[in-house]
């Protein structure tokens, strides 16, 4: 299945670095206009510029914290406001928290299922009637190959990633009829500062990509009309390796892999 690029719009979420920075960049690189969606303007609006002079592309900033409640609402008001349709939604800010789960703010941990579940969920409302009544568009949620397994310490990240995954490939099937493509993006480590922004260093596991590597595997899997990739052989293989195995295995697994520091030399 071919996918034409160029003169559609993207709504790229987490658009101001890592992973959202580089899909921004590929897609004008492919001609598609930008709608860049974060809450770092400065970022945004320079990554805009710098797309639209380098492409000639229409690149639109929208100012948005998606953990809030009706955040999709207001961003398709704004997409509505300036006149534009959107032709590719990319579901991809997301945050993760590590810790003990009692340890962790119930505050962050709240913010995540907004940001990670609830406003992937918010925006697919938002975006795809209008795509299935054009009777053609594509969505790419970016999940994580967290979402295959339950991770202690990350109880809520991974159980995030496991609905996105879910979701996606559900909806994958109920719009194939309706010309659009759904596809879940499955990384393990990528090359991005998203690691730094947890409180705590997570251990790592599996081959590290770049972000360059994961956009260009999630764009041929929607071209391709896949529901869900793993970027990576070694990390399919790995994926695959726990079909096998019995879920709290893994977790028991995960859990001695991930356990932090503070629990391992716990002080008096
Ligand atoms: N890096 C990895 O190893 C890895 C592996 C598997 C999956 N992933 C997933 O990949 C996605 C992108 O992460 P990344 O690695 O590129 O990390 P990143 O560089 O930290 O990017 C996260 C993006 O999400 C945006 N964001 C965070 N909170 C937001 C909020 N409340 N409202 C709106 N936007 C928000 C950030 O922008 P602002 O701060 O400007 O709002 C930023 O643009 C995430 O969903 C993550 O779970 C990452």
């Amino acid at each position: 299945m071919m996918y034409v690029y160029a003169g559609k719009t993207a709504l790229i979420t987490g658009a101001s670095s890592g992973i959202g920075e580089v899909f921004a960049r590929g897609l004008a690189k492919r001609g598609m206009h930008v709608v860049l969606v974060a809450r770092s303007e400065e970022a945004l609006r320079k990554l805009a510029a710098e797309l639209t002079k380098q492409y000639g592309i229409r690149s639109e900033v929208i100012v948005a914290d998606l953990s809030q409640e009706k955040a999709a609402a207001q961003v398709k008001a704004a997409v509505e406001t300036r006149g534009l349709h959107i032709d590719m939604l990319i579901n991809n800010a997301g945050m993760g928290t590590y810790d003990a789960f009692e340890k962790l703010d119930p505050e962050r941990d709240h913010q995540q299922v907004m940001l990670n579940v609830t406003a992937v969920v918010d925006l697919a409302h938002a975006f795809l009637p209008e795509m299935a009544a054009r009777g053609e568009g594509a969505m790419i949620n970016v999940s994580s190959m967290a979402a295959y397994m339950p991770m202690p310490y990350m109880a809520v990240y991974a159980a995030s990633k496991a609905f996105v995954l879910s979701f996606s490939e559900a909806l994958s099937v109920e719009y194939h009829q309706r010309g659009i493509r759904v596809t879940a993006l499955c990384p393990g480590q990528v090359e991005t500062s998203f690691h730094q922004k947890t409180e705590h260093p997570v251990p790592r596991a599996g081959a590290t990509i770049s972000a360059q590597e994961a956009v260009t595997t999630a764009l041929r899997a929607m071209e391709q009309g896949k529901s869900s990739v793993i970027p990576n052989r070694m990390n399919q293989a790995s994926i695959l390796s726990t079909r096998f195995m019995s879920r709290i295995f893994l977790a028991q697994g995960a859990a001695s892999r991930l356990k932090p520091q503070s629990l391992k030399n716990p002080t008096r």
